[in-house]
């Protein structure tokens, strides 16, 4: 049985990659700030939660011990994106390289950038060149927006859609290739049996395009609450997210608007990698969105 590390394993990703990883037999460490928030991941039969403050330099140490494989997760979508995308894949880069470990996977984002709009992807694009600077073997994976049952997309909008009369809509016009939890597992576990995928950087794509306003009314008719929609102009957009960022868990900040400004969509022809073919939001979404 091989032994992989998820640092950042207990979200939407990394539950779906431990899922998967656990049913083919590995041996799976997750760890966590709050236990309790991974509970569902506990009945994995060769799953292990442990208590652990990543950025933790002497702590992450002892989490490399005997890992064959090591695939950082960490995002957020606002905070200290400094400390979380950029620092922390640093840290994450040297503790493996010094335990040798044989492999390192790492989540980034599609279209991160130095010089993007946004402090998220700007960050993201920091911190997938401190990574590699320190693991030049590394695998990196710039997931588009993903889809899929436990997503916080298609499934906030399904909740918004059923409680609004209509939907005034920041970046209406904003561009994303939707890409299903399951190809982007898919593909991040098929890399650990590619090794020519050492030191390469893969974008993730579903097999098409859509703006943001197409994929709320496609929400929306498929989840029985089909409304209007009114596309906000940017300074309202930001207007908006302005105000959202007063809300405790509110759904987008003005960071999330800067980010909507750069098309999240992949090259022509280019959706997942090692010969995988991209599965449609149409034939995944109606299951988990329909009323
Ligand atoms: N979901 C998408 O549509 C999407 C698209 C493109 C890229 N990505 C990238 O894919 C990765 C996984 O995304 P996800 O959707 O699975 O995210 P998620 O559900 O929000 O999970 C985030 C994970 O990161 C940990 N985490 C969050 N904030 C942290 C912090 N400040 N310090 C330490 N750990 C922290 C959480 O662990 P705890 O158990 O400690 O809370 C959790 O395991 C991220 O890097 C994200 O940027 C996601």
């Amino acid at each position: 049985m091989k032994n992989i590390l998820l640092i950042g394993g207990t979200g939407f990703v990394g539950s779906a990659l431990a899922s998967r990883l656990a049913k083919a037999d590995f041996c799976v460490t997750l760890p966590t700030r709050r236990p309790e928030r991974a509970r569902h991941l506990s009945v994995l039969p060769t799953a292990r939660i442990v208590q652990a403050n990543v950025y933790d330099e002497a702590t992450l140490a002892r989490l490399m011990i005997g890992q064959d494989a090591v695939i950082s997760l960490v995002g957020i979508l606002k905070g200290n994106f400094q400390r979380a995308h950029t620092e922390l894949p640093g840290k994450i880069a040297r503790a493996a390289k010094a335990a040798g470990v044989p492999r390192l996977l790492h989540i980034s984002a599609l279209a991160a950038s130095t010089d993007a709009p946004s402090q998220y992807l700007r960050s993201k694009a920091a911190g997938e060149a401190a990574l590699m600077a320190a693991y030049p073997d590394a695998t990196i994976f710039q997931p588009s927006v993903i889809f899929g049952q436990g997503d916080s997309f298609l499934t906030l909008f399904a909740g918004l859609l059923k409680l609004a009369p209509i939907v005034p809509l920041a970046c209406a016009d904003a561009r994303f290739q939707p890409v299903w939890i399951e190809d982007v597992v898919t593909a991040v576990i098929a890399s650990l049996d590619h090794s020519e995928s050492r030191g390469q950087t893969y974008p993730l794509c579903g097999p098409r395009e859509y703006t943001l306003q197409q994929l709320v009314a496609y929400t929306g008719q498929v989840s029985g609450h089909p409304r209007p929609i009114i596309g906000l102009p940017f300074a309202f957009s930001i207007l908006q997210a302005f105000l959202m960022e007063f809300l405790p868990k509110g759904p987008m900040t003005r960071d999330n608007v800067w980010s909507m400004q750069v098309p999240n969509v992949c090259a022509a022809g280019c959706t997942l990698p090692f010969g995988l073919t991209a599965t449609p939001l149409e034939v995944v979404a109606p299951g988990y969105l329909a009323a």
